[in-house]
């Protein structure tokens, strides 16, 4: 009998739903399990590509809400007046003077499920998924309003207890999760901050 594997469970099941990546269900499972996306809210999705992550937050978000999505690839259309997407690179030093010219004003959820390409070599893809959720705590200090929360995936490993403690310094509560999702080999996890202070 094949090998059970929950990858094309996921996989089948995005595509059943009509979504566009299998990364939906991990944002889904983390706003629900925490609350974290209520109407009419404004919402940033670093590392937005495809758009899977960007179609549960329009849902949750509804009409009233507005979300805006960037990664280095671009975004079909998601169809909506509501959201709006650039192909812009995070690391850029004009990065968070772009992002606040295309959505302006206090932000109530930071989203980054940013990876980088990945080399092989553990210490430096650990270094690189690091920095680019430390861009994303950046945008959250910045931007996001008291009481907001901050969802980012990174690499397990390396600083990561660091990361965790920049993140306790923000956000009253920090959370861990591995959500359903994720495939067996990954050496992703979330960190999750809610209600920053
Ligand atoms: C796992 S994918 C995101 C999937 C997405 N959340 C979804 O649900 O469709 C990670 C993304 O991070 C983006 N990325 C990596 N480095 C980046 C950078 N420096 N600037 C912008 N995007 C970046 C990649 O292009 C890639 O699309």
């Amino acid at each position: 009998m094949a090998k059970y594997q929950p990858k094309d469970f996921f996989f089948r099941k995005a595509k059943d739903e009509g979504l566009r990546a299998r990364s939906a269900f991990k944002i889904d499972e983390i706003a629900k399990r925490f609350d974290i996306f209520e109407k009419g809210q404004s919402v940033v999705d670093l590392g937005a590509a495809p758009g899977g992550f960007l179609q549960i937050i329009l849902n949750e978000i509804g009409p009233t809400g507005f979300v805006v999505g960037v990664d280095l690839a671009a975004i079909k259309p998601l169809g909506k007046p509501n959201v709006k997407t650039a192909v812009m690179d995070v690391l850029a030093d004009d990065f968070a003077v772009k992002l606040e010219a295309l959505h302006p004003g206090p932000v109530d959820v930071v989203v980054s499920d940013l990876a980088p390409k990945t080399t092989g070599v553990k210490d430096v893809d650990l270094a690189r998924s690091h920095r680019l959720a430390g861009i994303a705590l950046d945008i959250s200090r910045a931007r996001g309003k008291p009481g907001s929360h901050f969802i980012a995936k990174l690499f397990m490993g390396g600083d990561f207890e660091a990361f965790r403690a920049d993140v306790k310094r923000v956000f009253s509560d920090v959370k861990v999760v591995r959500p359903d999702a994720t495939r067996q080999a990954s050496m992703e996890i979330y960190l999750v901050g809610l209600s920053k202070k």
